[in-house]
């Protein structure tokens, strides 16, 4: 069986000099516990490899996810240098989207303040604000960029035309772009987002990754959801190609999102140590073709023409 390349090696961030394992950290779950067990799970991640942490400023509710974060690098301040630092901002509740001039230059100096730390490796736009002018978005980006504030730029939940629009009035280009994306979430490949992905060389940052948990369900819990035999029949395929490679349910599906050719990183939602360290064995899965789209077909629910 001829299996898809899963590389191991750290992916580029795009085109920039950044490179982060494929396999990465979300930290949407990461607040309320105490300092001790998040450093925990940081030092723990690194030590797996995994250096990339993906935050926004909304998580945990005002900042509580970055706040606890940035004590662990208080406490610890030698693990900020073996790590990418990513954050997000542009959502604000009750509005619910602002990517004005005022607004992100505020949101970006507080993620910074909350994180201890001078820099973001990369800064995301979390959703697109259709009242910003990608001109202004651009130039905002580009004022941070060049205050030495943020090293990269991305973006998540574009549209390619709203990627496009963005890139066109930025100086440097955008290096990732962040939408939903699992076996169950199909939706980039067939949006585009993948494609312009591969086009213009910039890197897939694919969040939930198991549908939020729903491809961790048991069968019988998977029915009671919405379009749950669906969502059952995907299990049973991922679960049949899960005992011939004797790994985890997860670790196929994590495998299935990184063989796409747009070399996506997997950002992981888990924050329990034991399933990141099973995530892991994602990288030596062997998926042939067929397995990859008899996965893409229970998904669906049929099969592709
Ligand atoms: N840009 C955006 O708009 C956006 C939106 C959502 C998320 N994100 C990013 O994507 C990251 C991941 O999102 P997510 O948390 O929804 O990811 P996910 O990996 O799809 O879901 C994680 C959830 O699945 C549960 N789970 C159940 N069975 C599991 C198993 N066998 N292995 C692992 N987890 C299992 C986890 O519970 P346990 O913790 O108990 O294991 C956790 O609640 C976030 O942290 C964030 O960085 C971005």
């Amino acid at each position: 069986m001829d299996a898809l390349p899963i590389r191991s090696e750290p992916r580029a961030l795009g085109p920039t000099p950044l490179r982060a394992f494929p396999i990465a950290y979300g930290c949407w779950r990461f607040a309320g516990t105490s300092v001790r067990e998040a450093r925990e799970k940081v030092e723990g991640a690194l030590a797996l490899g995994i250096d990339l942490f993906d935050h926004a400023d909304i998580y945990g509710g005002d900042g509580a996810a970055e706040e606890l974060f940035g004590r662990v690098l208080a406490e610890a301040p030698s693990l900020r240098a073996r790590m990418l630092l990513a954050t997000k901002g542009g959502i604000v509740r009750g509005v619910p989207y602002d990517s004005g001039a005022a607004h992100l230059a505020a949101a970006c100096e507080a993620s910074l303040e909350r994180l201890r730390t001078d820099v973001v490796d990369l800064y995301q736009i979390h959703r697109p604000d259709l009242l910003a002018h990608p001109q202004e978005l651009a130039g905002t980006l580009d004022r941070l960029r060049r205050a030495g504030k943020i090293r990269e730029v991305g973006v998540s939940n574009f549209t390619r035309t709203q990627f496009d629009a963005l890139q066109r009035h930025l100086p440097f280009p955008i290096a990732t772009h962040q939408p939903e994306l699992s076996p169950w979430c199909l939706d980039p490949l067939r949006d585009g987002v993948l494609d312009q992905c591969m086009e213009r060389d910039v890197t897939p940052l694919a969040w939930s990754p198991l549908a939020g948990g729903r491809l961790g369900l048991a069968p019988e819990a998977a029915v009671r959801e919405p379009e749950g035999s669906r969502l059952a029949a995907l299990l049973t395929c991922l679960d049949g190609l899960a005992a011939r490679e004797g790994v985890s349910r997860a670790a196929v599906a994590l495998a299935w999102t990184l063989a796409h050719p747009s070399r996506p990183i997997v950002l992981l939602g888990t924050q329990r140590m034991e399933r990141v360290r099973e995530s892991l064995a994602a990288l030596r899965v062997r998926l042939s073709r067929r397995d990859w789209y008899a996965v893409m077909q229970a998904s669906q629910g049929g099969p592709l023409p």
